[in-house]
């Protein structure tokens, strides 16, 4: 069998990531640069300097990339590169050093949705059949993904607010808890109980779409209450009730979406989904209610942002060479 071998390159939101990927589905190296540190401090990620860390990071991550995978540029056969949706001046480094590296090596440059690279995370584990269903959970994006072949993506539902990990990441402010707080409530929830009984939004409402503000209104009340109140807070039972309302709403939405789709595989991608609580519920409902129906849920290191999954999404792209030119662009807000 050929070896096909692409580099891609993540700088999306705040990782760095150069990955080199092997025929699609198998990672030599995958570097990821975090910056959440640098972004703690201010609660979120801050555009401009998660910009000037991209910068900073690139080369070097490319080079650490290469050298771990033992692999020299002329073996690749092209340069990957997400060109949205993200903070265009984060998109801008990675676009910039994919351009670079693949005129000076003389490669195909293919250009990757973020989303789709989320998805296609899920090709690590085993090899994606169509039609599928992706539950697409992260901190800008909460979508259920209807594919029909590979490369095809229709969004059947989506948020009408607020992401499941913007929710997560607000709501931990509230805790007091450092940015990102998805994981930590997640820690939190496993040791607490839904006592609180926050409302599921849109449960019965017969479409696959999604609303978590109020969720967060709810729980923002119940705590400025509890403390005019000088009440006792309990944060574990806080942060349990919070997630069994946030898990309830995604895993309801997405069996009915399963039933009404005939599909034999269903992903479950993006940052939140590295959240055990949601791993677990959604695996058992998989179970008892859908036997036909495989869940595959990527390693935890592949369900936040990195390259490896975008080398994955763009040997499929690069199939149909869908390819780019050097005039490509980074588009902030691309949908499928
Ligand atoms: O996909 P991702 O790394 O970046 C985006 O493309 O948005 O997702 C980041 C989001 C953050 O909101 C973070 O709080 C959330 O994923 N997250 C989690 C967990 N780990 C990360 N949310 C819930 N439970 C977790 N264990
Ligand atoms: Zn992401």
């Amino acid at each position: 069998k050929e070896r096909k071998l692409l580099l891609a390159i993540e700088s999306s939101c705040d990782e760095t990531s150069v990955a080199i990927i092997e025929n699609g589905d198998q990672i030599l190296s995958n570097i990821v640069a975090s910056q959440v540190k640098s972004h703690r401090r201010f609660g979120g990620v801050v555009p401009e300097v998660a910009s000037r860390h991209h910068v900073e990071q690139i080369t070097l991550c490319i080079d650490d990339a290469l050298a771990e995978a033992q692999v020299e540029p002329e073996e690749l056969s092209g340069v990957a590169v997400t060109f949205g949706p993200g903070l265009v001046g984060a998109l801008l480094i990675g676009i910039s050093a994919a351009k670079a590296f693949a005129w000076a090596h003389g490669l195909p440059l293919i250009p990757v949705n973020h989303m789709a690279g989320h998805i296609y995370a899920a090709a690590f584990v085993q090899p994606l059949t169509f039609p599928l269903l992706a539950l697409l959970v992260s901190g800008g994006h909460t979508e259920l993904v209807y594919m029909k072949e590979s490369g095809a993506f229709e969004i059947i539902g989506e948020t009408r607010d607020d992401a499941a990990g913007e929710a997560y990441d607000k709501v931990g402010r509230v805790l007091g808890l450092s940015y990102p707080s998805g994981k930590e409530i997640d820690e939190l929830a496993n040791i607490g109980s839904d006592t609180y009984h926050f409302p599921r939004a849109m449960i019965k409402e017969a479409n696959y779409d999604f609303s978590f503000s109020g969720l967060k209104s709810s729980f923002i009340n119940t705590v400025h209450n509890a403390e005019q109140r000088n009440e006792p807070l309990v944060k574990e039972d806080l942060a349990a009730s919070f997630q069994a309302s946030v898990i309830d709403v995604l895993v309801e939405k997405t069996v009915r979406a399963c039933k009404e789709y005939p599909v034999k595989q269903l992903v479950l991608a993006g940052g939140v989904a590295a959240n055990q609580g949601l791993r677990a519920a959604l695996s058992e409902r998989v179970l008892t209610d859908l036997p036909e129906t495989t869940l595959i849920v990527p390693p935890l290191k592949l369900c936040g942002d990195n390259a490896a999954m975008i080398g994955a999404a763009a040997f499929v792209e690069a199939e149909k060479e869908h390819f780019a030119n050097y005039s490509l662009n980074a588009d902030p807000s691309l949908s499928f």
